[in-house]
């Protein structure tokens, strides 16, 4: 009461789900037996269920995660002009620019369905193969019979078995997942690894889509006049599959359970809009993590703009890496320079 702010309120309040974060992240991996129970229980009624076991549940989920997210992510975007960094650009001081041409949620059916074919095509045709799965198990969802096949068919996802394919099995239908949920910090260690993998692997792909023979792939993603959530999925099919593939690599080359590959998604997805949010949200993730850790939404929206620098998605590392040897090749081929004209 009447105490004067001094205009620190911005720092006390990222420090509320700053120190949530920080005693979610400490208690899961110190006590993770406070946990159990309840990832117990939530596993046991999940692996209950028929939609959870379906082949094509991850693209379902993926799908309404995303429209769940992005869609209130777009309706801030076109409510607040205030908070759109292109807004930002001109000090204030001219008049907000117009809200750029947003596609509305029921005109982009086609959009999903392209997400949507290439992951379904997948799913229904190739045994799911998770970490911590008996080969026996995998082998009975691909409709095959134990005795024959499970020398020939191998447990790990580097080698794909097709589904077998009969009149009364059609189709892959359902994956077998884990009888046992992981523990807390199972769970923590393996989605930040799995999120430093992805970035890693993504700021390669990215750098390599930027080379001028890959231009017409990436293109689409940089055609916009101001970066907008729906930026976030406006990709090329190939790009949109490398990103799909990518990211289920980095959770699978570490073993990850199914449940962290469920709640994955879901930080993934709010990564993934809020860098392409074109807006300076008070509880962006990179105001969350330690400064300089993260990219966030003002970095990607400069990459979108210049288009040579900042290809990491979520992270600065690689980034300031990047910049760093460019940097350095600069200084050096000015050094050359001087000393050839000397
Ligand atoms: C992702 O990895 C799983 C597990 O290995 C695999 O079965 C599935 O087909 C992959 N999904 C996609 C879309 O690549
Ligand atoms: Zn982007």
């Amino acid at each position: 009461m009447g105490v004067p702010s001094h205009g620190s309120s911005g720092l006390s309040s990222i420090w509320t789900p700053r120190s949530f974060l920080l005693l979610l992240l400490g208690t899961s991996l110190v006590t993770p037996s406070v946990y159990q129970p309840v990832l117990d229980s939530l596993y046991a009624s999940l692996r209950q269920s028929s939609l959870f076991t379906a082949s094509t549940f991850e693209t379902w989920w993926t799908v309404i995660i995303y429209a769940i997210i992005e869609v209130t992510y777009t309706y801030r975007f076109a409510r607040n002009p205030q908070l759109r960094l292109a807004n930002h650009a001109n000090h204030g001081t001219a008049s907000p620019k117009p809200i750029p041409k947003m596609r509305r949620p029921k005109h982009r059916m086609v959009e999903g369905l392209t997400y949507i074919s290439p992951l379904l095509l997948l799913d229904l045709t190739l045994i799911k193969k998770y970490a911590g799965v008996p080969v026996q198990d995998m082998v009975l969802s691909g409709n095959y019979h134990l005795s024959s096949v499970t020398k020939t068919i191998h447990g790990t996802f580097l080698a794909p078995t097709l589904h077998n394919f009969t009149l009364s099995s059609p189709l892959q239908t359902r994956r077998a997942v884990p009888t046992a949920p992981p523990t807390s910090r199972e769970l923590v260690l393996q989605l930040v690894t799995s999120l430093f993998i992805y970035d890693t692997l993504f700021f390669a792909f990215h750098l390599s889509l930027h080379h001028p023979k890959f231009a017409s792939i990436h293109s689409q993603h940089h055609n916009h006049r101001e970066i907008n959530p729906q930026i976030t999925n406006q990709l090329d099919i190939f790009e949109r599959l490398g990103l799909v593939l990518l990211a289920n690599f980095s959770l699978n080359i570490i073993g990850s359970h199914v449940l962290t590959r469920t709640i994955f998604v879901l930080i993934f997805v709010w990564l993934l809009v809020d860098i392409h949010s074109g807006m300076d949200l008070k509880w962006g993730y990179d105001k969350i993590l330690p400064p300089g850790w993260a990219s966030g939404s003002k970095r990607h929206s400069i990459h979108h703009r210049v288009g040579n620098r900042y290809y990491a998605p979520f992270f600065n590392w690689w980034d300031d890496m990047h910049e760093w040897i460019c940097k350095r090749r600069v200084d050096r081929g000015g050094l050359a320079v001087a000393s050839e004209s000397t």
